[in-house]
């Protein structure tokens, strides 16, 4: 007899995520420690430009943090990453050897590169269990993968999914009910079902309060290692609870990459916020 997978419900989170490990995709080759290349990126709207000879390299497994003013193109750069997006030149390579520019949106995803968006787009007419495995399903439409009997490792990865992201007591109830950050978390969930290498997240505490806030902080923070984040956001009470290396990004291009302590201390950095203060909550760089 296998393990009821109702004893995983008493599992600690922390034994969980001592065991719990994305396992390498087969094509991703990260050999060099580096699992994003981004060379001279440069990406045009009509005659603006939104990405300048943008050079970023991420290291696999870190928690990279992605700052500055709106506009600055974060949110394009993070297009350019998923496929959603085309430069007119430059490079990014996922690992040493797949092209992301040769590659579409699909394939992407397929490669590994998960992305949350900044609203949550969870089914609110299904229970939260049942969110988590249409995430699993595939190509499977959502009719087939609920009427499909879950098999014992999917079970067991639902529910651990569900203790990372603390929503185990609300199995059961309809994703309607969720509070906004109830709500983030489960979409977070739904990605980490698909055990991304890499996971780009675009604001995730924009409408999150302050509790809701530190238990994203915390659970970004257990993911870092396991999986590589990039994560995009403006307040930096937040971002001061998980950064380690910091990018400013300003007009399309990186102006200063550091510790927090190191970019905010950047008198470049200090200009571009136009002396806003980058030590209180929310605070809006526009
Ligand atoms: N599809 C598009 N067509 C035209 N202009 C666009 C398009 N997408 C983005 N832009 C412009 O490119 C610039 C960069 O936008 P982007 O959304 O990447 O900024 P951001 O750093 O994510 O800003 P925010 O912090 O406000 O989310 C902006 O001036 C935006 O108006
Ligand atoms: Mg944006």
């Amino acid at each position: 007899m296998n393990k009821n997978p109702l004893k995983q419900n008493l599992k600690s989170a922390s034994s969980f995520l001592k065991d719990y490990e994305a396992p390498p995709q087969p094509d991703l080759d990260t050999t060099k420690g580096i699992i994003l290349y981004l060379e001279g990126i440069n990406v045009s709207f009509d005659s603006f430009k939104a990405i300048n000879e943008l050079n970023l390299y991420i290291k696999q497994g870190e928690l990279r943090c992605i700052i500055g003013p709106n506009g600055a193109g974060k949110t394009t750069m993070m297009d350019v990453i998923t496929g959603k997006t085309k430069p007119q030149s430059g490079t990014a390579w996922f690992g040493q050897k797949l092209n992301l520019l040769t590659m579409d949106e699909p394939q992407i995803a397929q490669a590994g590169i998960g992305r949350k968006f900044q609203k949550p787009t969870v089914f609110e007419a299904l229970t939260v269990n049942d969110n988590l495995m249409i995430a699993n399903a595939g190509k499977k439409t959502v009719w087939h993968t609920l009427r499909h009997q879950v098999n014992q490792i999917e079970q067991e990865q639902i529910e651990e999914i569900l203790l990372l992201i603390g929503l185990m007591e609300m199995r059961n109830e309809s994703a309607a009910i969720l509070s906004h950050g109830q709500k983030q978390w489960l979409e977070l969930g739904m990605l980490l079902m698909q055990k991304p290498q890499l996971l780009l997240v675009d604001e995730p505490v924009a409408g999150m309060t302050t509790q809701e806030m530190d238990k994203t902080a915390e659970l970004l923070n257990s993911l870092a290692g396991k999986h590589t984040l990039v994560v995009v956001e403006h307040d930096m009470d937040f971002v001061r609870q998980i950064a380690k290396t910091v990018s400013v990004l300003h007009q399309g291009s990186i102006l200063a990459e550091g510790n927090m302590e190191q970019v905010q201390n950047n008198p470049k950095v200090i200009e571009v916020y136009l002396g806003q203060s980058t030590t209180g909550r929310n605070v809006n760089v526009a």
